[in-house]
Formats: C-alpha cells, sequence, structure tokens
C-alpha cells in the first residue's frame, strides 16, 4: 500500500450521528480513510490522539476580522489565528470593513488580504445595501460566499437598504442560489428609543436593551422570511438572541423556505443580571443584538436541540479595552472576541450534560457547512472530505483570561469564566496550524473554502424589478 502523509490514531472520531473509535489516513488535504488501525495504510507522520475526541473543525458563520480599515481592532493573521486557537477551520467574514465589501474593487482588496494574512480557510461576505443592487451579480462573479444585509445599524454605521433595495437584492440572489445573512433590528424602532434615552440622560448599560427589544428582531425577521419565501432567496438569520420570534423561524421552515438561523454562546450563556454585575464595565458586554434578560437562554438551547436554530457561531467582533470602556454605554464600541472561546464554551456545556457532542458537531460544522455548499468536503470527517481536523481535550480545567486571547482584542466577557474542555490541536487541509495553543501555520496558508451551492429555486420570477422592466404593453 502507498503510504499516506499522515495517521491520526487512537481517535474517537466524531459526527452528527456516531462516535467510533477510530484512525484517520491523510493525504495531500484531503482524508483518505477512516476505519480500524489494521487497515490503515503506512504513514509518513502519525499522530496520538490518544483516546480523545476528534471532531470536525468548526465553521463560524459570522466573524469580524476588521481589516481593511480598523488594523488596530484585528487583522486577518490575528483573526484567523484566533480562529485556529478556538478549533475553527473555516470563517465567514463580515463586510462592515472600511472600505466595505460592497464594490468589486473592495472585494478584491479583502481578497489579496486575507489570502496573504489567513491561517485558515475563509468565505468572504458581500455586502447588500441601498446603492449596489446593480453590482450584486459581479460581486457573486468575483467569488463571494454570500451576501450580507444590515437591517438594523451597528458597528461601522451602514445605513439599512430601503425595503424595495432588500427585495430587489433577494430577487437577483435567489436567481444564483446565494444565500443571504441578515443583521435583523429594525432601525426606526431603535433610533427612536435611544435617541429618546440619550435626551433623557441614560448612560448606564441596561439603557442599551431598552433601546433594542426583542421586537425589534422579531420584527425583521418577519420581514426578511416573508422576502425569502416571496423570491426564493435562502436566507440566513444571524445571531438569534431572543425566544421572542422563534415561531417565525419554525413556521417558515415549515412552509419550505430556506431559512437558516445562528445563534452564539452570549445568548446561551449570559443575560442582563450578568450584565449589570459588571457595574460600570456593562459595556464589555455591550453588543447587538443585546444581551437580554434572564430566560431566554433555555428556549434558545431548546431551539437549538429541536433544530429552529441551525448552527453556532461568534459574531466575532473585536475592539480594544478603551472602546469597550467608556462611561456612556452609548459611546462603547458593540461586540466582542468569540471565535476563540466558542469550542471551550459550548464544549463544557457539553461536559455539564446540555447537549451531547454529537449534537454539537452538528452545530459547529456539519450544519454550517451544509448551509453554505461546503459539504461534504468541510464538516465533516470521512474520506473525500479535505482534513479540516479538531482534537478536543475534554479534561482540560482552566479559566478564560483575556490577556492571553491571540485576538488583538484584549477583553471579553468570558474573562474569568471557567472552562472544563478546550481543542489542543487545530488542522486545516491537512496541515496542522495550532498546536497546544500555538500557532504554527504560515500567514497565508488559509485559502478561499470552495463552494457549491444547490441548485437555485426562485420564486415570482414574473414579478421580479427585472421582469416588471421587460413587460412591453
Ligand atoms: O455587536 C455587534 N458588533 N454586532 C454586530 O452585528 C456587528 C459587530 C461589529 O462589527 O462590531
Ligand atoms: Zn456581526
Amino acid at each position: 500500500m502507498q503510504p499516506v502523509d499522515m495517521l491520526i490514531k487512537n481517535a474517537k472520531v466524531v459526527s452528527p450521528e456516531s462516535t467510533i473509535d477510530a484512525c484517520i489516513a491523510i493525504r495531500g488535504e484531503i482524508i483518505v480513510a477512516v476505519g480500524a488501525e489494521e487497515a490503515m495504510p503506512p504513514a509518513k507522520q502519525v499522530i496520538d490522539a490518544g483516546g480523545k475526541y476528534v471532531i470536525p473543525g468548526a465553521i463560524d458563520s459570522h466573524v469580524h476580522f476588521r481589516t481593511p480599515g480598523y488594523e488596530y481592532k484585528e487583522d486577518w493573521y490575528t483573526g484567523t489565528g484566533a480562529a485556529a486557537r478556538g478549533g475553527v477551520t473555516t470563517v465567514l467574514e463580515m463586510p462592515n470593513t472600511n472600505p466595505p465589501t460592497g464594490t468589486v474593487a473592495a472585494l478584491t482588496q479583502k481578497q489579496e488580504i486575507a489570502h496573504s494574512q489567513a491561517v485558515v480557510d475563509f468565505g468572504i461576505y458581500g455586502l447588500l445595501d441601498e446603492n449596489n443592487i446593480d453590482i450584486l451579480e459581479d460581486l457573486i462573479a468575483g467569488g463571494v460566499s454570500g451576501f450580507k444585509c444590515f437591517m438594523g445599524n451597528t458597528f461601522g454605521n451602514l445605513p439599512a437598504p430601503s425595503d424595495g433595495a432588500m427585495l430587489e437584492g433577494f430577487e437577483i440572489l435567489a436567481q444564483h442560489g446565494m444565500r443571504c445573512t441578515v443583521h435583523a433590528e429594525n432601525p426606526s424602532i431603535m433610533a427612536r428609543r435611544q435617541g429618546k434615552m440619550e435626551k433623557a440622560g441614560r448612560t448606564d448599560s441596561m439603557a442599551h436593551l431598552a433601546a433594542r427589544p426583542a421586537v425589534c428582531a422579531m420584527e425583521a425577521v418577519s420581514r426578511a422570511a416573508i422576502f425569502a419565501e416571496w423570491t426564493g432567496a435562502r436566507l440566513h438569520i444571524a445571531h438569534k438572541s431572543s425566544a421572542d420570534g422563534l415561531y417565525f423561524v419554525r413556521d417558515a421552515k415549515r412552509r419550505g423556505v430556506d431559512i437558516t438561523v445562528e445563534t452564539c454562546p452570549q445568548y446561551l450563556l449570559l443575560n442582563t443580571d450578568m450584565m449589570q454585575a459588571l457595574g460600570k464595565e456593562g459595556g464589555i458586554m455591550r453588543v447587538n443584538p443585546p444581551i437580554r434578560e434572564p430566560g431566554h437562554e433555555e428556549p434558545l438551547w431548546q431551539a437549538l436541540l429541536d433544530g429552529t436554530v441551525d448552527m453556532i457561531a461568534t459574531d466575532h467582533a473585536p475592539h480594544s479595552p478603551e472602546e469597550k470602556t467608556r462611561a456612556s454605554i452609548w459611546e462603547c464600541d458593540c461586540g466582542f472576541p468569540g471565535v476563540e472561546t466558542q469550542m471551550p464554551l459550548m464544549l463544557t456545556e457539553v461536559n455539564k450534560g446540555r447537549a451531547t457532542i454529537n449534537q454539537y458537531v452538528a452545530w459547529s460544522a456539519a450544519n454550517p457547512a451544509k448551509a453554505w455548499g461546503f459539504y461534504p468536503r468541510k464538516g465533516v470527517i470521512q474520506a473525500g472530505a479535505e482534513a479540516d481536523i479538531v482534537i478536543v481535550d475534554m479534561n482540560k480545567d482552566e479559566t478564560i483570561d483575556q490577556g492571553g486571547l491571540f485576538s488583538k482584542s484584549k477583553i471579553t466577557p468570558w474573562h474569568g469564566r471557567k472552562i472544563s474542555a478546550k481543542p489542543v490541536l487545530t488542522m486545516v487541509r491537512g496541515r496542522v496550524v495550532m498546536q497546544d495553543g500555538e500557532i504554527i501555520a504560515a500567514a497565508g496558508t488559509g485559502r478561499a473554502a470552495r463552494q457549491q451551492m444547490p441548485a437555485p429555486k426562485p420564486r415570482n420570477l414574473d414579478k421580479t424589478t427585472a421582469a416588471i422592466l421587460d413587460y412591453k404593453a
């Protein structure tokens, strides 16, 4: 038998359906066999997993790596290095950089940066906004993995498109089978409320939630789902934060709308009591959508368990400590880093019995791979797949220390939180990029993840903006 390049032995190989004691044989970038040690070919290099769980690398559908434009917050080396630390082997990066990724020139610029700095694989989101509907097809041809529509304002203050532009954008994306992620919050409700609260002199951290109640998200989720159903566009709901409105998602899925949903560890594990406990430093937990009152966490867990929510993402949103700790909540930048801590936090919950490791692998790897057209090339450990593999230690008691983050953003609400599990080795396409916390891959070894979305299923084609303009009386 021809020797393979690498063999991972003594592994507990996890998929959504099963956990098997097996070896993994890798040739070049590809897994060529998973099976009993006796059946494996000889290998040039052997990694002994020592009986640990070996899982597909996580695919994080929501990160902000800030470059170009805000390099002091994060760049593609520190962002993807943080990902590798966290067992994340593919990231989808958001367009609210400067320039925003809403033109072909900006996309090309970001692709060059990503190719030269990344240590994990990536996809790049194009922006869908009021003024770029006519070039969405150019962005698709340029290689975006999906689109992001900021229905509500957040960092970068990109204005929400009008409903007219959004619907027209969805008409176009539907015909290409592309998925559009929405930041679903209603901007006019939020602006009005924040204005009133600022006028009233509120600067405390609880004012942030009061300005962005869950009805903002409910309304925007339902509006986006209506547009997706009408056009046949594929829709992804970013950072589902509240119990409210889960029934809209359930209903849309039941009706056959291609809608996928992510939630994040912060909405499963944090609440405003913890934000209040931070006192003057409550801004550390300021994020959009906001951390909710106690009581939303459990329904979100249930929604993951019953499949209403498909996946775990992080909304990795790095800012500097100074930007996160200003006196007024309105002055604190929204978001915090997360790509590095998601897997330890979630596996710690697995250790507590909240979910099985198989369910976790569905949420972190298999489901995002399916939603974004990476499956079965990514998101699964089986012959033919790319060797994006993470060895996890499920018996590692540690405390999260923000000073030790690989991200430039050394401030997180997870600081001081106890974890009992973490990734100890991350491999991207057969290359070890992280071992025992050290990033050992060179910048520029990550590449654009190859995507194959299922066939488009556009609807109401006779009523699209293009179709009505074509009408001849
Ligand atoms: O809090 C947030 N910060 N939410 C977002 O949606 C964007 C993010 C950022 O880019 O900082
Ligand atoms: Zn975000």
